[in-house]
């Protein structure tokens, strides 16, 4: 696989590895098999490895992000530290539970949590540098261009090498951008998520920050391989598109099933691909960061790089947003993404 150069010169394999799910949150999996995938991922280039330490369950009795997504990537950088882009993000204080307990977030972007959030971060890691180090969600009561200043300090003091920024808005991303170089805003972007191409991708082409699409395959929908049960047995249940309008967004995925048959593609292929032409199209480079427990799939995956789409499907696939139902929120709350807030 090759290479991508985001913004401030950070270099990323072009397909990242989003390492949430490995921790239960859609479903089961444990922590030999997790790691096993993780090593697959490296195996097949793809080194670019994405956690957050709000990623897995919270240690009951106690408050405050969980850290054992962190912990269980430690071990593979414990073996491997020098094949991997590690980046990691902070500022949720509450939980994400595996219930789908969505309920209890707070957000945290004062200088004092800045640094005790990196230094923890580091521990649970075990790794004396963050590659890439994103404020998760920006704290209401905190300019997002002062904590970004606090971070700035973690990367004087050689804790980070690269800052980034999710869920924030194109008004946001310039005044933190005017404080230190940002490399990479994560946010929800892929066929059925398209909000962010109103003003934010347009402000990471200006000011030449890389984009790295979370949820690339609709949080599993768009592959076409969930059944309602399993969703509802978690968290993407309680979002509108995949909960409640899951009969009615099936029309969206007969139109990628559609693309994905004619191209000789998977739906997930199709998806990732379309994303790379997006980022083309924009003047944006786009690493999306798919995320899954089987390395089966990550191959699968893998090969999206080398997908081409022609004219007539590029169309096809743009269309596809028309006809979705439903928020892609999954919190109640709209000012929790970047299109609540502009
Ligand atoms: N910044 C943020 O606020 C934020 C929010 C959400 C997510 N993220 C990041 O983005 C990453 C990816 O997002 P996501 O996990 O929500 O959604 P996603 O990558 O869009 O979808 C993951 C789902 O797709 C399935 N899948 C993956 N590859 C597949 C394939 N080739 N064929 C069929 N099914 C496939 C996985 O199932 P299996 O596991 O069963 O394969 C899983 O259920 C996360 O891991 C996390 O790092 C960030």
């Amino acid at each position: 696989m090759q290479t991508i150069t985001l913004g401030d010169g950070l270099e990323t394999s072009e397909l990242g590895f989003g390492a949430m799910a490995v921790t239960h949150v859609y479903g089961g999996t444990d922590d030999d098999s997790a790691l096993s995938v993780l090593n697959a991922a490296i195996d097949a280039g793809i080194t670019f490895i994405d956690t957050a330490d709000v990623y897995g369950a919270p240690t009951p009795g106690t408050d405050g992000p969980a850290g054992t997504n962190e912990q269980l990537v430690a071990r593979l950088l414990a073996d491997r530290r020098e094949d991997v882009t590690i980046a990691t993000k902070f500022g949720i204080t509450g939980r994400i539970g595996p219930d789908g307990d969505v309920g209890v977030k707070r957000t945290r972007g004062d200088a004092e949590y800045v640094r005790h959030a990196c230094d923890a971060s580091l521990r649970r890691l075990g790794t004396e540098v963050i590659d890439l180090w994103y404020l998760h969600r920006r704290d209401p009561d905190v300019p997002v261009d002062e904590t970004v200043e606090s971070m700035a300090e973690m990367v004087t003091a050689g804790k980070v090498r690269h800052l980034g920024l999710s869920e924030v808005t194109a008004t946001e991303l310039r005044a933190a951008h005017a404080v230190h170089p940002i490399a990479a805003v994560q946010s929800e972007w892929s066929l059925w998520s398209r909000d962010v191409e109103n003003q934010v991708v347009p402000a990471c082409a200006e000011l030449g920050v890389g984009f790295v699409p979370y949820s690339p395959l609709g949080r599993g929908f768009l592959t076409g391989t969930l059944t309602r049960d399993q969703v509802s047995a978690d968290v993407r249940g309680q979002t509108a598109r995949i909960g409640e309008q899951w009969d009615a967004n099936q029309r969206a995925l007969e139109v990628v099933s559609g693309v994905a048959r004619r191209i000789g593609a998977t739906n997930a292929q199709t998806a990732l691909a379309w994303l790379y032409a997006s980022g083309r199209r924009s003047g944006v480079p786009v690493v999306p960061i798919p995320g899954t427990r089987s390395a089966a799939r990550l191959s699968e995956n893998a090969a999206a790089v080398d997908v081409t789409l022609d004219d007539d499907a590029l169309a096809t696939l743009d269309s596809v947003v028309e006809t979705v139902t439903g928020g892609r929120n999954i919190v109640d709350d709209p000012t929790w993404i970047s299109s609540g807030r502009e």
